[in-house]
């Protein structure tokens, strides 16, 4: 008698429409043609600024807000010359011609964030703030699980305009207190947040109202310049599906220098086994395929093995929600 499947078994590993499958190169296919594409993009622009308009994000009102802020002057103080931007980030992105590299992209991307975690959790009615807060709490919850609490510096690769920085910061610092209460001592924690874009840094240093964050810092998460064993912790929030495999194998490689012995680094990102994504409407998928052009990359690599390849051990993998997986490993001696 046959053994039946298990329910791993039974498992999709990733959406149909990501990968070589024949969905994926259909919806390929399309993509590649402009004239259907440039209509989509439109489209999709229209909806998505609807719906989180229609759920609370004021998106219009907060891209006018920050236009209006006088926070271009920002640019040049954190702009860092001598970076050089690889190939796959010169290209266009999330319908921004100039990818991460203009003031439209940061002037949105705190909406866009907002938004992002109110599709988790569409059939509840949680506010935009619940929402992210709760998005984010589901990945601090991981960590804790893991017994990851003693955590002094911390590095946010990809911070974007600085909410993933700020929240993962005061989970920690609150942390910390607890500490400093019960022991009678003044221990802080150190939190910096490095992105590729200086639009976003711009932004993210100007939110940073209280200045909670030591530093913002222009780089490539390929080469931080940091010093090697600089930090406890590294996230990589939302970052590895806008990335080709080969950046996050360098990547990984980079963290792995520069986390201490013992240190973690923690990944939350898309969950290519969600069923919710894999079913998918195929307008959403085709929208999400032309807009971020490592998708099929993405959906199809095997994150934790690349984890062990560079030296991490120690690898977990939990549904931190019904979208998103969050990964968590730890730099060995
Ligand atoms: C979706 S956003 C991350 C959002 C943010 N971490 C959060 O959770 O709200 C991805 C960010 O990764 C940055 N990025 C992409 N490639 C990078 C690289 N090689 N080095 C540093 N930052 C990079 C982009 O500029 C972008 O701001």
């Amino acid at each position: 008698m046959q053994t039946p499947p298990t329910r791993n078994q039974l498992t999709k590993q990733k959406p149909d429409w990501a990968g070589e499958d024949l969905l994926s190169r259909f919806v390929n296919q399309l993509i590649r043609t402009k004239p259907v594409y440039a209509v989509m993009k439109q489209q999709a622009r229209k909806v998505l600024i609807q719906t989180a308009e229609k759920n609370g994000v004021m998106w219009r009102a907060n891209y006018a807000a920050l236009k209006a802020s006088g926070v271009q002057v920002e640019l040049s103080a954190i702009t860092n010359v001598d970076v050089q931007y690889p190939d796959y980030y010169n290209v266009p992105f999330h319908a921004y011609d100039q990818g991460n590299l203009c003031w439209d992209a940061a002037f949105e991307a705190e909406s866009a964030t907002y938004a992002m975690a109110l599709r988790i959790w569409k059939n509840e009615s949680l506010t935009a703030d619940q929402a992210q807060a709760r998005l984010r709490s589901s990945f601090h919850e991981v960590l804790d699980r893991q017994g990851i609490t003693n955590v002094r510096d911390i590095l946010d690769v990809g911070c974007s305009v600085g909410i993933s920085t700020r929240t993962l910061h005061d989970h920690y610092q609150t942390k910390a207190r607890d500490v400093n209460q019960a022991l009678d001592i003044n221990q802080t924690v150190n939190t910096i947040g490095l992105d590729l874009s200086p639009y976003m840094l711009a932004i993210a240093r100007v939110q940073d109202k209280n200045c909670s964050i030591s530093q913002w810092i222009h780089a490539r998460a390929e080469t931080t310049g940091f010093a090697s064993s600089s930090f406890d912790l590294v996230s990589l929030q939302f970052v590895l599906h806008e990335l080709p495999r080969s950046a996050t194998v360098e990547i990984f490689q980079e963290m792995r220098r520069i986390l201490r012995s013992g240190g973690h680094i923690a990944i939350v990102d898309n969950n290519p086994k969600s069923t919710v994504i894999q079913s998918l409407p195929p307008v959403l998928f085709t929208l999400m395929k032309s807009t971020e052009p490592w998708t099929d990359d993405y959906y199809t690599f095997d994150v934790e093995a690349a984890l062990a390849d560079a030296g991490f051990e120690a690898i977990i993998t939990v549904e931190s929600d019904p979208r998103h997986r969050t990964i968590v490993a730890r730099s060995c001696s």
